[in-house]
């Protein structure tokens, strides 16, 4: 068993909004550890398979030991969502019975601290999904000018940015910040928190994770190249952590709904039960929205 565990989100709700056919294949666009395929397969009849994509190749390794009971069920690719295009026209696979996307990061990620993820697992200041990257959470912060790194964490929702950028600049010209515990101490001390439960580093982590990773750019590619693989009546799911990102999924399915030939199929994002949010915490700010191909 993997010392990691990752319990899927709104996991009964999206199998339940997802499922349309019996048969075809569906895509998981967010692999993680395979939580949400492994339900989607148990929910549908053997003549049903999963594409599983993931971008990181780690995680499509450890997806692949977990999944492995379901044989030729479920076919796991490393790629990016954003290219799901080439990955399903590699793999022979025209269309597509539903889609799921489950963004962000996996609770290995910040489990993992040579991952560089967290503020709390001290580990190098890196954040990448796939290690073939260019771009680090280091060449962001001792390298980028400030009006860059300035406006990132802004984006994100960081009100003290301008002094965050400023500790930063003042900080890298002594020596260079190296890892995720020093970053977050050097943000502490010059924005504490006031009351919020939330460590004050949280919107600057997420703001370079964001870009390390063209989060946004990615998603909305990821969109526009699912939507014609998608069959007539199959549905597109997906599941947001925070709400810059759910804010480009909301008004990209209401541009769908407007041009036709889409169907929203969740009014209200779907949010967890308060027992789901008890039982795992990073369920808390979830938001699913569905959509349906007419
Ligand atoms: C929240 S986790 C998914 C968890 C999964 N649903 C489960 O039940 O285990 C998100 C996953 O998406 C992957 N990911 C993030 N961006 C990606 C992208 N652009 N393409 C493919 N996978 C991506 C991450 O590596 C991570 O494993």
């Amino acid at each position: 068993m993997s010392e990691y565990t990752h319990v899927p989100v709104l996991a009964e709700e999206t199998v339940s909004l997802l499922i349309t056919a019996k048969r075809g294949t569906y895509v998981d666009a967010t692999l993680g550890m395979g939580g949400h395929t492994a339900r989607l397969l148990n929910a549908l009849p053997a003549e049903a398979s999963v594409l599983g994509i993931d971008w990181d190749p780690e995680m499509a390794g450890v997806a692949a030991r977990a999944l492995a009971p379901f044989g030729d069920r479920v076919k796991i690719v490393q790629g990016n969502f954003a290219n799901i295009d080439e990955i399903t026209a590699r793999e022979g696979i025209r269309s597509v019975a539903g889609a799921l996307f489950d963004l962000g990061i996996s609770s290995l990620h910040f489990d993992k601290a040579s991952r560089g993820f967290s503020i709390m697992n001290d580990g190098p200041l890196d954040m990448r999904i796939n290690p073939d990257n260019p771009l680090t959470a280091y060449t962001i912060i001792n390298q980028w000018p400030y009006e860059q790194i300035e406006h990132l964490i802004r984006i994100c929702g960081e009100r003290h940015s301008r002094r965050i950028t400023r500790a930063i600049l003042d900080a890298r010209r002594e020596h260079a910040l190296e890892t995720t515990a020093e970053l977050g101490a050097l943000i502490a001390r010059v924005a504490p928190a006031r009351g919020e439960k939330t460590h004050p580093a949280t919107k600057t982590f997420l703001a370079l994770r964001v870009a390390v990773n063209y989060e946004f750019d990615n998603l909305t590619r990821g969109i526009q190249k699912m939507m014609p693989l998608l069959k007539p009546g199959a549905r597109m799911g997906i599941i947001t952590f925070h709400s810059l990102e759910d804010r480009i999924v909301k008004e990209t399915f209401r541009l769908m709904a407007s041009m036709g030939g889409w169907k929203p199929v969740t009014r209200k994002p779907v949010k967890p039960a308060e027992a789901e949010i008890i039982e795992n915490k990073r369920a808390r700010s979830a938001k699913l929205r569905v959509i349906e191909k007419l």
